[in-house]
C-alpha cells in the first residue's frame, strides 16, 4: 500500500505538480481538503525554510501522515534580495501581478544587465509522524529582464530571464519549466529524500 502524504497547500497547481513528480513512487499525495484538515496558518517566518516548516508543522499536529509544505519567492540581488519571502504579498496581496512586475522593473531602471541577477527559490519541508523535519532548498538563477515577455507560467515569470535559455520562464511550457524550476528541482530532491528515509 502506498504511504499517504498530505501537501499543505490550497493551490491546485502545486498539488498537480507534486502528484506528477511522485508518480511511480510508493508515495501518494492528497490535499488538506481530501484529508479533512483545515487550519489557519500565519506565514511569519523570515526565511523560506521557516515558512515551509511553520506550514508543515501546523498540519502535522492534526494527522499521522507525512506532511509536505513549500514556500517560494523571487530574490533580486540589486534590491537586497527583495521581494524574497514577501513575494506573494509584495505591494499588497491583491495588487495585479502585472503592476508588481512593472514596479520591480521601475526600481531597476538604469541598472545594467550584469547587475540584474536574481533567482527563484523554493524551500520544501517534510514533517514526519515521528517528529523528524527535513528541509530542502533549490533555486533557478536568472536576471530581471527589461520588459515583461511570455504568456505561460504565473507570478514573476514574465520578468525572469534565463540567459542559458535565451528566454523568460514565462516562455517555457509547463513541462520545460518543471524540469528546470526551483520547485521542480526541490520536489524531486524531496522525493528522493523520502524514498530513502521512509520507504526503505
Ligand atoms: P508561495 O510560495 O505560494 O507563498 O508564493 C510565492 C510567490 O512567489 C508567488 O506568489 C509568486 O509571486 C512568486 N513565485 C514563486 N515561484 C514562482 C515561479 O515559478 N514563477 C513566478 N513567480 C513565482
Amino acid at each position: 500500500m502506498k504511504k499517504k502524504i498530505i501537501f499543505a497547500t490550497g493551490n491546485e497547481g502545486k498539488l498537480e505538480e507534486i502528484k506528477m513528480i511522485l508518480e511511480g513512487s510508493g508515495l501518494e499525495v492528497i490535499s488538506m481538503k481530501e484529508a479533512g484538515i483545515s487550519v489557519p496558518i500565519e506565514e511569519n517566518g523570515t526565511t523560506f525554510e521557516e515558512n515551509a516548516v511553520i506550514k508543515a508543522k501546523a498540519v502535522a499536529e492534526r494527522t499521522d501522515c507525512i506532511v509536505l509544505a513549500d514556500d517560494s519567492g523571487l530574490e533580486i540581488d540589486y534590491l537586497n534580495k527583495e521581494p524574497g519571502v514577501y513575494s506573494a504579498r509584495y505591494a499588497g496581496e491583491d495588487t495585479p501581478q502585472s503592476i508588481k512586475n512593472q514596479m520591480l522593473l521601475d526600481r531597476l531602471e538604469g541598472v545594467e544587465e550584469e547587475q540584474r541577477t536574481a533567482r527563484f527559490v523554493c524551500a520544501i519541508a517534510a514533517a514526519l509522524p515521528d517528529g523528524r523535519i527535513f528541509t530542502i532548498r533549490r533555486t533557478i538563477e536568472g536576471r530581471i529582464g527589461f520588459a515583461p515577455v511570455g504568456e505561460h507560467g504565473f507570478g514573476y515569470d514574465p520578468i525572469f530571464y534565463v540567459p542559458e535559455l535565451g528566454c523568460t520562464t514565462a516562455e517555457l511550457s509547463p513541462e520545460q519549466k518543471n524540469e528546470l524550476s526551483h520547485r521542480g528541482k526541490a520536489l524531486r530532491a524531496m522525493r528522493a529524500k523520502l524514498e530513502e528515509e521512509v520507504l526503505r
